[in-house]
């Protein structure tokens, strides 16, 4: 691969933040450029970034895509109205339910995901704000893993020889591209991020629908986000890496009041990695094994199957999908 990696020993954040600066201003010129900030670490880098290259040149975008975790996009948007970035909520729930519609197949979601993104709503806002690029934080791990063939992640696109320009009608300007995570995060920390932002679990493109086996409704979102929800709440003390729900397709045979009930099976995974390219289950306690499976049966309506993933990365991945 021809992209050079910074790593976390090379990097010296201040220098990197500047000539990041410098570099959007060169390329960006006296033109506007577009982002959506998902409120992952690498989107607000670049959020930060781009506005200081930019000010109000730059406008950012949430997109509520309807797949993204519980009261996400108001805390996002409000976070950064505090920092002094001004973020315009944007609802494409229609459009990206509809492309997932009837997809099962994990390369035909994401695919649909891709496409949602970049041809129907960046194209869309592209169009509507007259920008001629779209900032976008594409991390090192992100490229490898796809160029590897491992997983196409969502927002790999140039380096699949796609030109985003004759595709899409805009250029994607990436300037994390060189760090892998925990270099992200200091980059987050210098530019005077909240801890909150920097220190935040990985949270894929794809969102929920990433954690949601076979096809993406809105009913099986809510599941998936109910269940997210109990998840992040009981091991955010744990210091792991990243932890998830997921809901699996099939159905399994349970009981609840004497009765026969048919109903969801969700599986938990709780990662140790300092990279996501590897990754071990985390040894959790049994007793908060046995709190998740209590509330997620409980709590989550139709869901009568908990289960905790026990595999390493590789040959597990960190996400189901
Ligand atoms: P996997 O599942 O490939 O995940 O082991 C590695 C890391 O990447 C995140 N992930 C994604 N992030 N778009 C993203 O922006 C994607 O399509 C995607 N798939 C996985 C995942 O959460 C983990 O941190």
């Amino acid at each position: 691969m021809a992209l050079k990696e910074i790593t976390l020993e090379e990097l010296q954040p201040e220098q990197f933040i500047a000539e990041q600066v410098e570099a959007i201003r060169s390329i960006v010129g006296s033109s506007t450029a577009i982002n959506a900030l998902s409120g992952g670490v690498d989107s607000s880098v670049v959020t930060l970034l781009g506005h200081r290259a930019l000010g109000d040149r730059l406008k950012t975008y949430f997109i509520e895509n309807g797949i993204m975790r519980q009261g996400e996009p108001e805390y996002i948007v409000s976070l950064f109205t505090k920092l002094g970035i001004p973020v315009e909520l944007f609802d494409a729930r229609a459009q990206f339910f509809g492309a997932l519609k009837g997809l099962t197949e994990p390369e035909e979601k994401r695919e649909a995901i891709t496409q949602t993104f970049y041809k129907q709503v960046f194209g869309a806002l592209v169009k509507e704000s007259g920008a001629k690029y779209l900032l976008q934080g594409t991390n090192y791990t992100d490229v490898e893993e796809t160029v590897a063939g491992v997983k196409r992640q969502h927002n790999i696109l140039e380096q699949l020889g796609i030109d985003t320009e004759a595709a899409f009608g805009y250029k994607v300007i990436e300037p994390v591209i060189q760090l892998r995570k925990p270099a992200v995060r200091l980059v987050g920390k210098a530019l005077g991020l909240p801890e909150a932002i920097y220190n935040r679990p990985p949270f894929p493109g794809p969102a929920l629908a990433a954690r949601v086996i076979g096809e993406v409704t809105p009913d099986r979102i809510a599941v998936v986000r109910e269940a997210t929800e109990i998840v992040e709440h009981e091991l955010k003390t744990t210091g792991a890496f990243q932890y998830l729900a997921i809901l699996h397709a099939d159905k399994v045979t349970g009981v609840r009041a004497g009765k026969r009930d048919y109903g969801l099976q969700v599986e938990v995974r709780c990662w140790e990695s300092s990279d996501a390219q590897t990754g071990q289950p985390t040894r959790l306690p049994y007793e908060t094994l046995e709190r998740l499976a209590d509330r997620i049966t409980s709590e989550v309506s139709g869901v009568v199957s908990v289960t905790y993933n026990i595999t390493r990365k590789p040959p597990s991945t960190i996400e189901a999908v």
